[in-house]
């Protein structure tokens, strides 16, 4: 008998998260006896789901808002990249029992823009934004090769992430339209845009016309920024695919198989 294994998505609220439409995709493709589940926890409850995960039978878990570093006491191990990012998103349950973390949001934003075409090692990237998202992004950036500059409301979270990863400038909010000039990658981190927020505003005159723009939210699909780019002829690209090559290390851990991000799992969560 095949063992059926288990794995999900921790998150408060959870109903929206699109992993457990992507994860039970992919399982049903490679015919694999799994599922993968939602799993809503409130932030004091944390710890407890984290410790009872093994007796649960869950091989591994997800961490999506707002528990990606608040997990971080109740791991056994992370990795250097978790470590550098401060946040860990995918987990891994050992068969003894151990909780070992890592974050895939670096792989996943630079292999959504590498599956589009849209890299360019010792290019110039602007980073708007210095939350946790944006530690995953200049991460894979910085170890894409790209100088940084980081725009962002408090400057001193744009200070504190490029004195981690070097090859970084930060500036402040008000400069984000100034330093587009000669920019190869604009990325926009922040929440302004996402859904139920304000749009985020900036000017793109001075932003080259070769230059790629993306936004890692997908709710909605086209920003207003990607909008406005688009519409001066910049090349863009969405949030989704980040979603989708994030979910491949977890998937491939728990499951034994590397999973492929395509047009039909694109078309999946989108419409499936
Ligand atoms: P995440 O983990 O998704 O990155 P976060 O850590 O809350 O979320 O970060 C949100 C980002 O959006 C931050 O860079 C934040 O700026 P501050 O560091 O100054 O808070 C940015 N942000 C949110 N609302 C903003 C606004 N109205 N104007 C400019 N930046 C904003």
């Amino acid at each position: 008998m095949t063992e059926l294994r288990t794995a999900g998505v921790i998150g408060w609220p959870i109903k929206h998260s699109l992993s457990p439409k992507m994860h039970n995709y992919w399982l049903k493709a490679y015919g694999i006896a799994g599922d993968y589940i939602p799993m809503p926890v409130q932030p004091d409850n944390l710890g407890e789901t984290m410790r009872t995960l093994k007796d649960k039978g869950i091989c591994g878990v997800n961490l999506t808002v707002p528990h990606k570093e608040l997990v971080l006491p109740f791991l056994d191990e992370i990795d250097e990249t978790a470590r550098q990012i401060g946040a860990v998103n995918t987990v891994m349950v050992t068969p003894g029992g151990k909780l070992i973390g890592t974050n895939t949001d670096a792989y996943g934003f630079a292999e959504n823009l590498r599956q589009a075409g849209a890299l360019k090692p010792k290019g110039k990237a602007v980073v708007l934004g210095a939350g946790g998202a944006a530690r995953a992004v200049c991460k894979a950036l910085v170890d894409e090769g790209y100088r940084l500059v980081i725009a962002n409301r408090t400057p001193d979270k744009a200070r504190a992430i490029a004195k981690t990863f070097g090859s970084s400038e930060a500036v402040g909010w008000e400069q984000r339209g100034a330093v587009l000039a000669d920019a190869d990658l604009l990325v926009n981190t922040t929440s302004l845009g996402l859904e139920k927020q304000p749009p985020l505003e900036i000017d793109l005159t001075l932003l080259p016309k070769e230059a790629v723009v993306t936004d890692i939210v997908y709710a909605p699909l086209k920003t207003p920024l990607l909008a406005e780019a688009e519409k001066r002829g910049n090349i863009t690209v969405d949030g989704l695919g980040m979603l989708m090559h994030q979910g491949v290390p977890g998937f491939e851990a728990w499951f034994g198989k590397r999973p492929l991000v395509d047009a039909a799992l694109r078309e999946h969560l989108l419409h499936g």
